[in-house]
């Protein structure tokens, strides 16, 4: 009998469940991996892979690979044209994960606005004890919120924000005149928005373009009193320019789904800072879009093994079929 594709999955069994995986069991020996998984790469025909980079390197000990199937929207750490000249599909799993991630943007922003990480810390150690009275915060109402990027994730946080009384405006390579009419989202220059955004929210994808993006520069065009918002990836901002500014007052603080390196190792500078929220790229993980990304997974590498072209390949080989 001959032995059935080998699929590597590397973001483990609460990522990829077991019955999904038992999905595949018709056409695919699935195998979970962790660590590095070099040294099976070389029976692998496809891969649900996480953030780890796949490059030339990883490429080479996977001479039968046909599908590398991230699991996630963003796939900055696979080297496309490599994959291409290998003939190797690379797909990934948008929009399902996008009212996810805007509802932690906005779950980060309320939480900077209403110091929630704070009143949570003043609660337990500080209120019954009658110390200082907990600081007031900041109402949304009347603030400028401005958008860096406003495709799929974008797009969601503007639509979120119609209820809070908030200004939107937002930059973009690509203007979006649905989204305008839709939200009220108003198009502007980078300078512009960088100067009047009272909370900046990152949604842009990390490309050599806007890598380290907002910097020391950009950072001393903001209000002194606006916050920053990351929920895409942290090589779009220059994060020691950033711990510098938090530090300074630069800009009044930060909140953080994602930053570089990840994890944060404890003793990294951007950990020490105060005026910042920081959570462990999470935006994605909760149980039903976690449960969404999987399935899309398991439909992009079925397809492949069945020899068709998978249903969510990325832009950069729309035009290619293997
Ligand atoms: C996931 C993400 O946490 O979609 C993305 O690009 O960054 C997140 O949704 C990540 O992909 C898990 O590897």
């Amino acid at each position: 009998m001959a032995t059935q594709p080998m699929v590597l999955v590397s973001v483990g069994k609460l990522n990829f469940p077991e019955d999904v995986a038992a999905a595949l069991a018709d056409t695919a020996h699935v195998q979970y991996v962790a660590g590095d998984y070099a040294a099976q790469l070389g029976e692998a025909i496809a891969v649900v892979v996480g953030p780890e980079p796949v490059n030339e390197a990883y490429l080479s000990r996977a001479p039968q690979l046909r599908i590398v199937a991230r699991f996630g929207v963003g796939y900055d750490a696979v080297d496309i044209d490599a994959c291409t000249r290998r003939r190797t599909y690379v797909t990934y799993t948008p929009d399902i994960l996008s009212a996810a991630v805007a509802d932690l943007t906005w779950a980060l922003i309320l939480g900077w606005m209403r110091r929630i990480p704070e009143g949570d810390r003043y609660s337990r150690e500080q209120w019954g004890r009658g110390k200082a009275a907990f600081p007031f915060a900041w109402d949304l109402g009347g603030k400028v919120v401005g958008f860096l990027g406003l495709g799929r994730i974008g797009g969601e946080a503007a639509k979120r924000g119609c209820g809070f009384g908030v200004t939107m405006i937002y930059h973009d390579i690509v203007r979006r005149p649905d989204l305008e009419a839709h939200y009220g989202v108003e198009p502007v220059g980078f300078e512009e928005l960088l100067g009047r955004s009272d909370i900046l929210s990152v949604h842009v994808p990390l490309t050599p373009s806007t890598a380290e993006l907002l910097g020391r520069k950009e950072f001393r065009q903001m209000k002194p009193s606006a916050v920053l918002i990351n929920t895409s990836r942290g090589g779009v901002i220059d994060q020691a320019a950033l711990v510098e500014a938090l530090e300074q007052g630069v800009i009044a603080g930060a909140a953080l789904d994602v930053c570089t390196p990840e994890p944060i190792p404890p003793d990294d500078p951007l950990a020490q800072v105060k005026n910042l929220i920081l959570t462990p790229h999470c935006a994605s993980a909760t149980w039903e879009t976690r449960r969404k990304m999987a399935e899309r997974c398991a439909e992009n590498v079925r397809a492949c093994l069945e020899g068709r072209r998978p249903p969510f390949v990325v832009p950069e080989q729309r035009e290619q079929t293997f």
